[in-house]
């Protein structure tokens, strides 16, 4: 299929590349990879002109690996010698564990996959791989999609509806609504459902056919059965830890209302700083110097970071893991509760056969939740990241009124959930107690509201310092006691139809 002279390209190619990359070191792309950038420098020069910015074409591996360890962003220690001598080009990201992927493809004699996954980063990135497999994001689907309460809830809100007969029912669920609903977000399954010839302007080309994708879900299933896309929050093909650092990435994703925690860091003060300062912040800079490099903290710095002080000590490690900082569940289905011990939530059950950590009257059940003091050395690593800016007593009074706030947010769960359960019991609707689905009626969704949007937001404001309206009058307190009302003045309105006190 060879049908442009690729030699000279390649030549004409190679000289340009040399002199496009301005990092100091003399570097070189492996043969494979020049014969890719022969074809897609016409087809996608947009993929190559942001594969040119990363510094995946700007430094071999071997180079990177020689790095002193807080400079160093290459993490894995045995990497094959092939890999070492050349840039991180096409063929090194495109051919990685061909044998485990189901989507790979013969590509002008190569074997190739479409997806590059978790998998394949590891060869060079292993701990951070790693870490992330403990992360809640890489298991988001299944989270979701195996867990028989929440499939109620992507029901009531994703499948068909149907009215007829004074009655309105739940129709069917239809696989393209959920790709671009709940799954956008938690990640989809992708499956190769066969393979397609496509005529191009270099000849017939077999390619895959993927089923859920395009997909950046953070837990989505890839064709090699690993967890995760690192582009959720590496977007291709620059690979920045610029865009990384930036709290927008992680807007796409938690934006709210029932995960709101880029909109209260937007209100916040550090995201107020954030947005007048940030141009003179420095953040591809690898180790982050609090202080120097900025003065405010982004997500990425509370949550993942590897921060140093000027003095170059190290205040922080790097995490993938990103909960290892984090004492508490804030999301709250329904009520808030210490940390999961296991990333993957598929083993979770209370005492009543419901797949939560909670029972219904907001005790955690214990035994699948990190201890006291485990919550203890989370709570006091965030905390030591607070301390490098603020003084002990804002940080330890900031805390408290935390703690305060789960508290006093569960307990108003607590009261919605009893007057949910009344409904039940006297057979004004059908829910849990029916074995039905308990989010598919009108009453359903003011209780579901109540923690769902307006609990989340009110703790997402006390976490993240952004206390002001998320907390009060946009999703917070009045409207989760605006829901009290409601139900109450419902359940009065039954009980008095049902002639009950
Ligand atoms: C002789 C030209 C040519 C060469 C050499 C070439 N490709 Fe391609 N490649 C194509 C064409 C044409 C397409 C189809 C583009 C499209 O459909 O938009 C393609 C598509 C792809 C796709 C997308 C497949 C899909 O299903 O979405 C990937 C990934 C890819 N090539 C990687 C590579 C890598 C890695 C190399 C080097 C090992 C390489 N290509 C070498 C011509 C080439
Ligand atoms: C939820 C967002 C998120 C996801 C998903 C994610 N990362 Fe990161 N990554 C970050 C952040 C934030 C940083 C910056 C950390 C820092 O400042 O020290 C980072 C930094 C990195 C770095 C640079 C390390 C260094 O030493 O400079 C590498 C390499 C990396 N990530 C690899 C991966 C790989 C591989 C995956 C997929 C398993 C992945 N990341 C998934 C957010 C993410
Ligand atoms: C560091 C690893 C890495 C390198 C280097 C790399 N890619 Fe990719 N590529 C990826 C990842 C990750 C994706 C995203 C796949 C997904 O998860 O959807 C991707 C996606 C693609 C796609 C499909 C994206 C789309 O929008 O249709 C093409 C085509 C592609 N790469 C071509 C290339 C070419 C050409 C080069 C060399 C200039 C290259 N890649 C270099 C990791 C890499
Ligand atoms: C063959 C080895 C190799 C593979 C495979 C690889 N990387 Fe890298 N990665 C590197 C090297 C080398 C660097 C640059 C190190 C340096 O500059 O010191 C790097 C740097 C990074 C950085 C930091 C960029 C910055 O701006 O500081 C991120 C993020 C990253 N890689 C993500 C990924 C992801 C995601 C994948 C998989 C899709 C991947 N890498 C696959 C070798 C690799
Ligand atoms: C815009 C992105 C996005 C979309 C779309 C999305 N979610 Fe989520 N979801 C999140 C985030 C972010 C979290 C984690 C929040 C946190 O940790 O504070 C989450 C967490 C959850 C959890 C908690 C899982 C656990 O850990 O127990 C459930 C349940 C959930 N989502 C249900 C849904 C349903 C049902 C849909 C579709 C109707 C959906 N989500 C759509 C972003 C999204
Ligand atoms: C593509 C969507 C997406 C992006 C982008 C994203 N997240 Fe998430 N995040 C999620 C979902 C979904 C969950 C909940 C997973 C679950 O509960 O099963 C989550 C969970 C989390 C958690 C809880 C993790 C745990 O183990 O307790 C933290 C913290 C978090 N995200 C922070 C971030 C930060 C910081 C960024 C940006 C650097 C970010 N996320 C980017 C979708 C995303
Ligand atoms: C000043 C530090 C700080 C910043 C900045 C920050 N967070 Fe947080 N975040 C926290 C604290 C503190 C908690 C609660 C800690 C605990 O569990 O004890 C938290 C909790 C979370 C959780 C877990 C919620 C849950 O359901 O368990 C997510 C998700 C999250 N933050 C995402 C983000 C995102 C996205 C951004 C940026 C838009 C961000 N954070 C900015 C400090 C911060
Ligand atoms: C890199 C420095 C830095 C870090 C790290 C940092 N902050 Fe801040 N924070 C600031 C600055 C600067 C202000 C603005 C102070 C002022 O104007 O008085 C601020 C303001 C605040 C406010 C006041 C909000 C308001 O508007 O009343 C709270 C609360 C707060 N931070 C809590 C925290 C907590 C909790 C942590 C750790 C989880 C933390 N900060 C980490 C720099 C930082």
């Amino acid at each position: 299929m060879k049908i442009v002279p690729t030699s000279i390209k390649i030549l004409i190619l190679s000289v340009f590349l040399l002199i496009q990359n301005n990092y100091s070191q003399e570097v070189k792309n492996s043969d494979e990879t020049n014969e890719c950038l022969s074809c897609h420098t016409e087809l996608h020069p947009g993929i190559v002109a942001s594969w040119n910015d990363s510094r995946h074409s700007m430094i071999t591996t071997g180079q990177a690996m020689k790095n002193a360890s807080l400079e160093k962003r290459v993490s894995s220690t045995i990497i094959d010698s092939s890999l070492q001598n050349v840039t991180v080009g096409c063929y090194e990201c495109h051919s990685l564990n061909a044998d485990k992927h189901k989507d790979s493809f013969e590509h002008n004699g190569y074997k190739l996959h479409v997806i590059v996954t978790p998998n394949d980063c590891a060869t060079c990135h292993e701990v951070e791989v790693k870490q992330y497999s403990n992360n809640l994001m890489s298991h988001a689907y299944s989270n979701l999609v195996d867990n028989s309460l929440y499939q109620e809830l992507i029901k009531s809100v994703n499948n068909s509806y149907c009215y007829s007969n004074n009655k309105l029912s739940i129709g069917k669920a239809d696989s393209l609504t959920e790709y671009e609903s709940c799954l956008y977000c938690h990640g989809t399954k992708v499956e190769v459902t066969g393979f397609v010839t496509k005529e191009t302007d270099f000849g017939e080309y077999i390619f895959p056919v993927l089923d859920g994708w395009p997909n950046q879900g953070v837990g989505r299933v890839n064709p090699d059965e690993s967890l995760g896309s690192c582009t959720s929050c590496h977007p291709r093909h620059d690979f920045s830890i610029e865009t990384a650092r930036k709290p927008y990435t992680c807007s796409e994703c938690h934006k709210g209302p029932d995960v709101p925690a880029y909109k209260v860091y937007e209100v916040s003060k550090h995201g107020n700083i954030f947005k007048s300062k940030s141009e003179e912040f420095k953040f591809s800079n690898v180790p982050w110097k609090l202080g120097k490099d900025f003065t405010a903290p982004t997500c990425a710095t509370c949550h993942a970071s590897l921060i140093v002080s000027p003095d170059n000590s190290v205040i922080a490690e790097r995490t993938h893991q990103f909960n290892d900082r984090l004492s508490w569940r804030l999301f709250g289905v329904p009520y808030a509760h210490p940390h999961p011990i296991s990333a993957n939530l598929n083993n979770i059950i209370n005492s009543e056969g419901l797949p939560i950590a909670t029972e219904l009257n907001g005790e955690p059940v214990t035994k699948f939740l990190i201890s006291k003091e485990e919550q203890q050395i989370r709570n006091v690593k965030m905390k030591n990241i607070c301390n490098n800016c603020h003084s002990s007593e804002w940080v330890d009074n900031h805390f408290t009124r935390l703690d305060n706030t789960i508290k006093k947010t569960n307990e108003i769960t607590y009261e919605s959930t009893k007057m949910i359960m009344d409904f039940w019991k006297n057979g004004y609707v059908e829910g849990l107690p029916q074995g039905k689905n308990p989010f598919d009626e009108e009453v359903e969704r003011e209780w579901t509201s109540v923690w769902l949007f307006y609990a989340n937001s009110t703790r997402f404001a006390s976490a993240m310092a952004g206390g002001g309206d998320y907390g009060v009058f946009a999703d917070g307190r009045y409207q989760s006691t605006e829901q009290l009302y409601k139900l109450i003045e419902r359940l009065k309105f039954y009980n008095k139809l049902f002639n009950k006190k």
